[in-house]
């Protein structure tokens, strides 16, 4: 099986990374749950030694998502966060990172809370306005970690223009990648030297694996991701491996369903007399909704919107009934979450206001059920507000 090099994005998506196994010609990578490999003399084995340091289904899932993301090779981790964390070995103390302003609330906590102790130095700024980027710059700035869209307000910056900032200074761009899919934007053809997920998310899609991904393009990365995922150890095991491997073979067709499903409902919500203000890309009414049309090839799954009040958001969290009341996204099935309380707790409440992250804000990741239902449960539960 030879995938042409001019291969398309869903041929892509199911066959890179995919030999047939090579012990019986099985189509489907097996899950090779063992430790360790027997050599047949020694110094002499099949390029496999220890199971830290490979395993092949988990070098089928990262060859398959390097090829998805356009990326040189990637390096499979425990979650989103241990590959965000691997990342970050990559920087010495007293560095400076310029971050997006409206970042996950998790990757707020492992700056601050964890890699402030190693004396990191981090800058939050609106990187959807590239002056912001260029002005937060300073010497020491070794990095520039973007996330596109922007979770949950769904923020979207310029990656060509945001990693040409990082290039002229220096600075490695990484992006997380998470909240779009490969499926709708691959930041290194913008020109990101990293993109790191979630492979928690879309990318396995169907709300049964932790884990994560990271890709790298240039030689120095790749070596150092090699090295420091083996020295680290936070590898992900081989039937989280298989799982997401499955996960992206339908990555593109799910996400058409997403994008569509997501699309409806925000239009929805935005002719809706009880709703305040509607976050979603796709709506012309969006602040960089030209931009999100250029770089982006749909909207994506996630909807976010306000009702007013505390009270208000939490009568329709406890009213819905097909959609489940859950932290995550990215999954077959649509969730319904608070931010300001669930995923953003970590982040401070003023900085949780001023990015827009309000106590009356709810986010919807919109799943693959079908639109009407969707659009019942959402109307039942807008009633009784
Ligand atoms: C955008 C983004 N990045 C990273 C993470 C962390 O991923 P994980 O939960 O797999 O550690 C999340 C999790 O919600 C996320 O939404």
């Amino acid at each position: 099986m030879k995938l042409r090099d001019n291969a398309r994005f869903s041929t892509i998506c199911i066959h890179a990374g995919q030999e047939p196994d090579p012990s019986t010609g099985a189509i489907i990578t097996p899950i090779y749950q063992t430790s360790t490999y027997v050599q047949d003399a020694l110094g002499q084995h099949k390029g496999y030694e220890y199971a830290r340091t490979q395993n092949p289904t988990r070098a089928a899932l990262e060859a398959n998502i390097a090829a998805i993301e356009k990326g040189r090779a990637g390096f499979a981790f425990a979650s989103g966060m241990a590959a965000e964390g691997a990342v970050m070995t990559l920087l010495k103390s007293g560095d400076h990172v310029v971050v997006t302003d409206n970042t996950y609330g998790g990757t707020y906590r492992l700056f601050e809370q964890v890699l402030r102790k190693y004396q990191l130095d981090f800058s939050y700024v609106d990187t959807s306005n590239a002056s912001c980027i260029e002005a937060a710059m300073r010497p020491t700035t070794k990095m520039l970690f973007l996330e596109t869209p922007t979770n949950p307000v769904l923020r979207i910056t310029d990656l060509r223009a945001a990693c040409e900032i990082a290039r002229a200074h220096g600075a490695t761009s990484v992006v997380d990648n998470t909240f779009a899919s490969p499926s709708l934007q691959r930041p290194i053809e913008f020109g990101a030297d990293i993109v790191v997920h979630s492979t928690t998310k879309f990318l396995n899609g169907h709300s049964d694996s932790i884990g994560g991904i990271v890709v790298a393009v240039r030689d120095e990365h790749v070596e150092w991701l090699r090295f420091i995922q083996n020295a680290e150890g936070a590898i992900l095991g081989p039937m989280d491996s298989w799982l997401v491997l499955r996960g992206t073979k339908t990555l593109p067709i799910r996400m058409e369903r997403h994008n569509a499903n997501a699309h409806a409902l925000a239009e929805f919500l935005a002719a809706h007399p009880k709703v305040v203000q509607v976050h979603y890309p796709g709506l012309p009414d969006h602040p960089q909704h030209e931009l999100a049309k250029r770089q982006m090839s749909g909207f994506g799954g996630i909807v976010s919107f306000r009702l007013g009040s505390l009270e208000k958001a939490r009568t329709l969290l406890n009213s819905v009934r097909l959609m489940a009341l859950a932290e995550s996204l990215g999954g077959v099935e649509t969730l319904i979450s608070h931010p300001a309380s669930m995923t953003h707790a970590s982040v401070p409440a003023e900085a949780r206001q001023r990015i827009g992250v309000t106590d009356d804000l709810v986010r919807l990741s919109v799943g693959i059920e079908d639109i009407e239902d969707l659009r019942d449960d959402l109307a039942q539960a807008l009633d009784r507000l």
